[in-house]
């Protein structure tokens, strides 16, 4: 089959691999329909390539067609249509009953000591091949799954298996009081829907982000934003003025680990980029790869006694954080991988022909699997309008 592979920094391919089949009663064969490009994936792309091996299969967005079961893959049959969580877990140990599913204990990656394993995502998530692919095999598919209705097209449901999820468990964790106030820093595929649920919930939603084409699209639907190239240097005020000098109940941090606007860090990560892999992966690991600028923002911009909750990626370990700030201001921060079917729940009801949060028209690209290249590229550098690509294997 043909499937997207990671080969370096800034190196992908698409290029012929092995079929994936069934090697555990429990795995299923998924025929990819729509699988999406994510913020997450351009982490690979480039900060956490140390963690990446030569032909890694990537993706972790999919949704398709049963092709194959095993003998022991419960109600889930041949031909069901389902999108498929980004993280692999058993929903029978003792956090998937808590529905903490990133952190089952069935898939955790104990040798590195992470949670549950991802699709596509690394050494870190247990190297399980991803689904920008033709098949896509899913282990634990007992539970690895959301069932889904035939009829309307994959836009519908293209964002089940990640943002749409992660957004909406972002925007719960940020503990908006009612009529409250929540700023989204970051508008990509996840900040945008963070905005939308924010304002679907009632809240007061000000998004921040520096491109044009990003602050558009959230402000086209009725979002108030602040363009971050006009405040750099004052956008905790700034915020501040636009929240009664108080500063806003709530900071989204929808960025994670590339913020634009740390230096010093960026020189660490491209420090570690020219190292062999060996090396660079314990360094990145515990000397940090992540540049906090966001996070920085977000603990300046929140209220006293208001709560942080992120949805960026963070990946390093000594950066420094501001703890009498956050100690003084008595802020509460939320933060992990989105546990995706803790919220489907949540979210099927506004998957409807009226569209609420607008799914039908959120991609901005849809394109055959072999244009992968190109698309990671223009979507790395926030070209042409890239914000939400959709791959047609
Ligand atoms: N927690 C989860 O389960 C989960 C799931 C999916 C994605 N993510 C993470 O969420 C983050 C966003 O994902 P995405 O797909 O929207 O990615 P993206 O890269 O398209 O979006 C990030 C946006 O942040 C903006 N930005 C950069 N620096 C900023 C700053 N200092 N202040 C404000 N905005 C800034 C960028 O211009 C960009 O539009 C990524 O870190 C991704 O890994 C987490
Ligand atoms: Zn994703
Ligand atoms: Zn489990």
């Amino acid at each position: 089959m043909k499937a997207v592979t990671w080969h370096g920094k800034r190196d992908v391919r698409v290029e012929e691999v092995p079929d994936p089949v069934v090697q555990q009663p429990t795995d299923a064969i998924v025929r990819v329909t729509t699988t999406n490009i994510c913020g997450s994936d351009l982490h690979l792309y480039e900060p956490l390539a140390a963690f990446m091996g030569v032909g890694d299969v990537l993706g972790h967005e999919s949704m398709g067609i049963v092709e194959e079961v095993g003998a022991d893959c419960g109600e889930l049959r041949v031909g069901d249509r389902v999108s498929i969580p980004f993280q692999i877990s058993c929903g029978h140990c003792w956090m998937c009953e808590r529905q903490l599913y990133t952190q089952c204990e069935t898939t955790q990656v104990r040798d590195q000591g992470t949670g549950a394993a991802l699709f596509g995502f690394s050494k870190l998530y247990g190297e399980v091949p991803g689904g920008q692919a033709e098949y896509l095999r899913v282990p634990q598919a007992q539970f690895t799954h959301i069932k889904l209705p035939d009829g309307p097209g994959d836009d519908r449901f293209a964002y089940l298996s990640d943002i749409l999820p992660t957004a909406w468990q972002g925007v719960t964790y940020a503990a908006v009081p009612d009529g409250g106030t929540l700023v989204v820093l970051g508008l990509g595929p996840v900040g945008d829907f963070a905005c939308r649920i924010g304002q679907h919930k009632g809240y007061r939603v000000i998004g921040v982000d520096l491109v044009p084409d990003r602050l558009e699209r959230v402000r086209a639907r009725g979002i108030e934003v602040v363009d971050l190239r006009e405040h750099e240097s004052d956008l905790g005020d700034t915020l501040r003025g636009m929240t009664d000098g108080r500063g806003p109940d709530s900071v989204l941090d929808a960025v994670g680990l590339e913020a634009h606007g740390s230096p010093v860090t960026t020189f660490i990560q491209k420090a570690a980029g020219l190292l062999p892999a060996a090396i660079a992966a314990p360094l990145q690991q515990t000397a940090g790869v992540d540049r906090l600028n966001a996070l920085y923002s977000a603990i300046d911009i929140v209220r006293r006694g208001g709560t942080v909750s992120l949805s960026g990626v963070y990946g390093g370990a000594a950066d420094p954080m501001p703890m009498l700030t956050l100690f003084d201001k008595q802020i509460q921060l939320r933060m992990g991988q989105c546990n995706v079917k803790r919220w489907v729940g949540d979210i099927m009801p506004l998957l409807t022909d009226d569209d609420p949060l607008g799914v039908d028209t959120f991609a901005t690209h849809r394109i055959p699997l072999a244009d992968a290249p190109d698309a990671y590229r223009a979507f790395a550098e926030k070209r042409d309008g890239h914000i939400k690509v959709q791959l047609k294997p």
